[in-house]
């Protein structure tokens, strides 16, 4: 079957670029009131012509399809992604139940949080069967939520429940949660005041990629992001507008580096794009930025807790969260990211500056092991037991 495309009038199109294997033709479209050249491949029709790409290759009859029919393709949409990451349970309050078919795992169109990106999110790793830090990370939902007007359909109680039991329907011991509180569906308005209920959902993922640290693969280097910072007011909920991070990591991934370090309004070190920073000072201090305007992040407040012990074996001089300059930041002995997806991971430039010997230093490395100990055993407070 021959390839076809529509593309916008001719004046506006350079067909330079095009095969001389394709003719124009005319084509109109009076109800849609468009006017565009269709374009047929009359001799190369194969699909896997380097003049072809995939963008390019439209069908010329856009099929009306069945729900069954529609449920089939998402099937194989989904069987078809050979990603990183497995879906293995989804909830959703909008059929009100979990399902672990990953071709039913989506969220309705006039979803406000799809089309103005009014929800907030939040994560909780499962290690060894057990969802970490959860009630610390619920608790920054709920609050990310409040600031963002959203009224959870449930109580926190309920929330909390429903999140375990899509855990437990999940069968996994070792992955991620990930839920979201939306303003929920009904239309396509700006403000949600349509009188619509807001909606939860919540999926369970399996990281098929394979083991992310090595002691030789630890030591990233960083820059400092010219992407503009979240005001504060915005930088401290966990919504979804995450545009401003997205940038931010490939503007760094662009620079060879692994993400960018936001500087507040001031010039103050804040975060980055998904995680905390903190350093260890020449007097052996760790500091790390007030939370004031970024992200009050559960690890990095665990390992403020957890870093008591080395104050106590003397391997720390004090623990201070105060204004970080960039000047203090890139002096200092170690320096080190901190988040759910890196845990602790050390720095070992920030742009040209290297930090310290230009090694993981002996502080990030004890925080780091602190805190997967505490992953695998620490206190209830911060391991829920999921009932398979
Ligand atoms: C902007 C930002 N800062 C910091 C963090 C670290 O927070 P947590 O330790 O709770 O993962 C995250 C991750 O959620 C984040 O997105």
């Amino acid at each position: 079957m021959a390839s076809l495309r529509f593309l916008p009038p001719p004046q506006s199109q350079n067909l330079n670029s095009l095969s001389t294997d394709f003719v124009n033709r005319r084509v109109s479209y009076p109800q849609q009131q468009l006017n565009f050249t269709k374009i047929t491949a009359l001799t190369n029709s194969d699909s896997s012509s380097p003049l072809l790409d995939s963008k390019t290759q439209v069908l010329d009859v856009v099929p009306l399809l069945s729900s069954s029919e529609a449920y089939e393709r998402l099937k194989t949409f989904r069987e078809k992604i050979k990603g990183k990451q497995q879906y293995l349970a989804m909830y959703s309050s909008i059929f009100g139940g979990i399902t672990t078919d990953p071709a039913v795992m989506v969220i309705p169109m006039d979803d406000h949080m799809v089309h103005r990106g009014h929800g907030v999110f939040d994560t909780a790793a499962i290690m060894d069967g057990y969802l970490c830090s959860l009630d610390q990370h619920l608790d920054r939902f709920l609050n990310s939520a409040l600031r963002s007007k959203i009224d959870p359909p449930f109580d926190r109680e309920n929330i909390r429940r429903i999140l375990i039991q899509t855990v437990s329907a999940s069968k996994c011991r070792n992955g991620s949660l990930r839920y979201w509180l939306s303003a929920g569906p009904g239309d396509f308005q700006l403000s949600p005041s349509g009188g619509h209920e807001s909606a939860l959902y919540a999926i369970v993922i399996k990281d098929l990629s394979p083991a992310v640290v090595t002691p030789e693969s630890r030591g990233v280097k960083v820059i400092t992001s010219s992407i503009p910072i979240k005001h504060p007011m915005f930088a401290v909920t966990k919504s979804v507008n995450y545009l401003p991070n997205v940038l931010s990591k490939m503007e760094a991934e662009e620079a060879g580096a692994f993400v960018g370090i936001w500087l507040d309004n001031e010039g103050f070190v804040a975060e980055g794009p998904s995680m905390n920073v903190a350093f260890v000072n020449k007097e052996k201090e760790l500091i790390m930025p007030h939370f004031d305007k970024i992200l009050s992040g559960c690890t990095a407040k665990r390992v403020l807790a957890l870093a008591e012990c080395l104050l106590k074996q003397g391997k720390l001089t004090g623990i201070r969260v105060k204004n970080v300059t960039v000047e203090e930041g890139k002096e200092a002995d170690e320096m080190m990211l901190i988040g759910s997806g890196v845990l602790v991971c050390p720095v070992v430039q920030w742009d040209e500056q290297v930090i310290g010997d230009g090694k993981e230093g002996h502080i990030t490395q004890a925080l780091f092991d602190l805190i997967v100990e505490d992953m695998k055993s620490g206190p209830p407070i911060v391991r829920t037991l999921v009932p398979y």
